[in-house]
């Protein structure tokens, strides 16, 4: 789970690393209030998940309080990269003298996490990162080791950071162990003219598996774009919202995820991952269903089940109840493989329902839902 900038930067505060005064809020009004309160001057600040918010005009500084109102207005409903800002943080401004761009990021292929530094943080830090790879340090981090302040001073050296910021470095490690983050990202961490090191802006991403353990993550930290995600944990789905036009359900995770790979070859894109599991009872059906059609970007379903332990008959009545309490407004194609296919499609046909098409391929399945989805 990604979080917004004012969760991270909470986050940051919690382990010790320092970061300018700032509140958030979804009014315009009260933008206002904040930067009186902040001395009047302030940085109006889109919250949204997804980068880049500065070069978007979501980052502004403002004059004065009325300044800040007016600016708040014109940034909140902006849309960032497809993303609606509902909340602005209105920030202190500080005296930048340097930016620097410091993270920690799971790196799988390695079993371990790397380091990411560089002297030239700040919004062109994705261009810096592609024309001089040689100005950000890369630093494998041994996940038992951890960062020591030996290993914090090598990082900072082998960026070309100020020594003082081993102290930081040490402190966002610690927000990775203790927070279960598989990312956590400080772009720009500052030098200030004053001699402050302070984080300006960050990013953090929690390990959804970690959720048991982690008694911060209340349920205000799942927010209106995460709602479809939340509705599906919430019934106990195996469920990641993607951003196409297919809703696709099967059985089995693999089974699920060569179904996406097969409709982005049709020329449509999948809107989610659903794994319905082994079981692919009516009520699992139908908790399924009613999570995608309730995804506004979904045109069309996908059904894709390999019977197996559970027999395509019952996964089939599964369907026909769910239909019938769910009642789609989209079309769906089923395909049914496996044990007991035949029995399965008779059910279905019988049933006939104007909107369920079915598919006897995974291949053909897949192209007819991509095509609904585009004639739509
Ligand atoms: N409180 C602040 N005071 C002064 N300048 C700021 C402040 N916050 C941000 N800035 C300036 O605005 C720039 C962009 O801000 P920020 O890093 O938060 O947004 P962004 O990088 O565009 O967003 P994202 O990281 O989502 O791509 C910073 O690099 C910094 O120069
Ligand atoms: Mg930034």
């Amino acid at each position: 789970m990604d979080l917004y900038e004012h969760q991270a930067r909470e986050l940051f505060e919690a382990h010790g690393i320092v970061v300018p005064r700032a509140e958030v809020t979804d009014s315009a009004k009260e933008a206002r209030e904040i930067a009186r309160r902040l001395g009047g001057r302030a940085v109006v600040k889109a919250q949204v998940k997804t980068g880049g918010r500065g070069k978007a005009g979501g980052v502004k500084l403002a004059a004065d309080p009325a300044a800040v109102e007016q600016t708040a207005r014109r940034i909140l409903g902006m849309d960032i990269r497809g993303h609606r800002v509902g909340k602005v943080m209105v920030a202190e401004p500080v005296d930048i003298e340097r930016e620097f761009y410091v993270s920690y990021v799971l790196d799988r292929a390695a079993g371990g996490f790397l380091a990411i530094a560089s002297a030239e943080g700040g919004m062109e830090i994705e261009e810096v990162a592609a024309q001089r790879p040689e100005a950000v340090a890369r630093i494998p981090v041994d996940p038992k080791e951890g960062v020591t302040s030996a290993v914090a001073a090598r990082i900072a050296a082998a960026a070309g950071l100020p020594e003082r910021t081993a102290d930081v470095l040490m402190r966002l490690w610690q927000v990775l162990v203790r927070e279960d983050a598989l990312l956590v990202e400080v772009n720009p961490l500052v030098l200030t003219r004053q001699g402050r090191i302070l984080a300006l802006d960050g990013k953090v991403t929690l390990d959804d598996n970690a959720r048991f353990r982690q008694a911060r993550w209340a349920a205000d930290t799942v927010e209106h774009d995460d709602r479809l995600e939340a509705a599906a944990a919430a019934r106990g789905l195996n469920y990641v919202k993607l951003d196409g036009q297919v809703g696709v359900i099967g059985n089995g995770a693999g089974l699920v995820m060569s179904t996406l790979d097969v409709v982005a070859g049709c020329g449509a894109r999948p809107a989610n991952f659903l794994d319905i599991g082994g079981g692919a009872s009516a009520r699992v059906m139908a908790d399924g269903l009613s999570v995608i059609l309730s995804d506004p970007d979904v045109k069309s379903v996908l059904v894709n089940v390999f019977g197996g332990i559970t027999a395509c008959d019952a996964v089939a009545d599964g369907i026909v109840q769910a239909v019938e309490t769910v009642k789609p407004t989209r079309p769906l194609v089923v395909r049914l493989d496996g044990n007991n296919a035949a029995r399965g499609r008779a059910i279905l046909d019988e049933h006939a329902h104007p909107l369920v098409h079915q598919a006897t391929t995974m291949d053909g399945a897949a192209q007819r839902a991509a095509d609904l989805a585009n004639a739509s």
